[in-house]
């Protein structure tokens, strides 16, 4: 059966997966709040993420650092300065559009490095061309630039003169400022490599396709420090291992593919995207891989003024390192999981079932536990000994409500890889019944083996 992003964006709330942000005050287009089986989905996949780039790697370490910090971070990183989309309104109904966007749906290509002039002369020969999306006007404002940047305040920054403080346009900039505390604390040689989950935001003009495009979403980075111009074969270690974790969730290879940046971003030598095929979308970014060269730290020097090289007494050198990057989308990754996962299937009967196909490690709940009979309190009591012994090690959940094929389906539907029955039997020789989530079939086993 075709998947189509619309089911799955209803089925995410339907179960308690994701809500969309401020909904009883009638929502905040962007911003989304992941529920009860969506925080555990999300936690599985940062685990995962976390154990591959920081447990599993002897030379990467992690982080945890403020989103606040001081507004001269986001100048020396470009942000104040070229972190910005070019819009443009309607003037019949005032809906804006990226003049960017628009110009490339037509064919017309706008090069990042032009001045604003030049792109307000190319927007306005093409626009005619272009209907607006709301109201199918074709009459346009000038081009104008709009930083995403998000702005708040924070003690005396504006009352210094400083720059207003900013939210975190990209997690990444935390661990170029703790560079050189993990150089001086940590025992870490080049090449080592710092990984982060952090919270990012961004005034995205229009947030659209539900987690994908947000204003507040996190970025989970790993950024490796490396000697200058030795770039070449760890970028493409590097971009091995990312897709080959993206296959270890679960998601078929052939639903993922790289691609090049032709345009590169204000920091970036050379750029690959993973992309995954979105059900309705199509393929789309999920994670990036850039080579920034010298660029972060060089800048950071300058602003701060503090020595950033990098010291290698035994080989005598001294350096600033270049950084290679990955930096994910975990609202995209939790999207493309949950996509992947997602299954309505004909069973033998002919009835239909809605089942998450994901892997055990990312499952949201590990068993669920039923008694045979509600009305039975010694299958009741057996029942919730079993589930608070499993609970010690695994996220369970307890269901005596309805009959046996409904609690299946419920537990199908939220991706729980084994249901465990207890029933007259269990009393006599305590054993249980497990079923599989996928074959659904049903093998007893002694409680003491589960
Ligand atoms: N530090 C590098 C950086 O921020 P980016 O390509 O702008 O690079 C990295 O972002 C990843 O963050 C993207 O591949 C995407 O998965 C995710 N991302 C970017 N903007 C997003 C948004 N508005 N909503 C959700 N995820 C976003």
């Amino acid at each position: 059966m075709e998947k189509k992003m619309e089911d799955i964006v209803s089925f995410a709330k339907r179960r308690g997966f994701v809500y969309p942000g401020s909904e009883i005050y009638g929502g905040e287009p962007g911003l989304y709040d992941f529920g009860p089986y969506g925080v555990e989905l999300l936690n599985n996949i940062k685990k995962s993420w976390w154990r591959t780039n920081v447990q599993l790697k002897e030379n990467y370490v992690g982080l945890d650092s403020a989103m606040f910090k001081d507004p001269k971070v986001w100048v020396a990183s470009g942000h104040v300065g070229g972190f910005a989309d070019p819009l443009s309104e309607c003037k019949q109904c005032h809906t804006r559009v990226r003049v960017d966007k628009e110009l490339e749906k037509i064919g017309v290509h706008a090069d990042e490095k032009m001045s604003k002039e030049e792109l307000n002369e190319l927007w306005t020969a093409n626009n005619q061309k272009i209907k607006c999306p709301t109201c199918g006007a074709t009459d346009w404002t000038e081009a104008k630039m709009f930083n995403l940047l998000v702005k708040s305040n924070l003690g005396d920054f504006e009352e210094k003169g400083d720059a207003p403080v900013y939210l975190p346009g990209e997690a990444c900039q935390g661990i170029y400022l703790n560079y050189k505390n993990i150089v001086d604390t940590c025992r870490v040689k080049v090449p080592f490599g710092v990984a982060q989950i952090g919270k990012a935001f961004r005034n995205e003009i229009s947030p659209r396709n539900f987690l994908f495009r947000c204003r507040e979403f996190e970025q989970a980075d790993t950024e490796l420090f490396i000697r200058p111009h030795e770039n070449k074969g760890s970028y493409e270690q590097m971009k091995k291992e990312r897709m080959e974790w993206w296959v270890s969730l679960g998601i078929a290879p052939e639903n993922l593919r790289f691609k090049q940046h032709e345009h590169l971003v204000f920091y970036a030598n050379d750029a690959w995207d993973i992309e995954y095929n979105f059900p309705s979308y199509g393929f789309d970014e999920v994670e990036g891989i850039h080579d920034r060269t010298d660029y972060d730290l060089t800048q950071h020097m300058e602003h701060s003024g503090v020595d950033l090289n990098y010291v290698d007494q035994a080989a005598g050198e001294k350096y600033v390192p270049w950084i290679l990057e990955t930096s994910m989308g975990m609202g995209r990754c939790f999207l493309a999981v949950l996509s992947e996962a997602y299954t309505v299937e004909k069973m033998e009967d002919g009835a239909e079932r809605t089942v998450l196909k994901l892997p055990e490690e990312l499952a949201p709940v590990k068993y669920a536990v039923f008694p045979l009979l509600k009305n039975k309190p010694e299958l009741v009591e057996k029942a919730r000994e079993v589930y608070k012994k499993l609970s010690q090690r695994y996220m369970c959940e307890f269901d005596d409500n309805g009959n046996i094929g409904k609690r299946y389906r419920r537990q199908d539907e939220i991706g729980t890889p084994k249901c465990v029955v207890v029933d007259f039997d269990t009393l006599e020789d305590g054993t249980v019944t497990v079923r599989d989530r996928d074959t659904t079939e049903q093998v007893r086993v002694k409680i003491d083996e589960l």
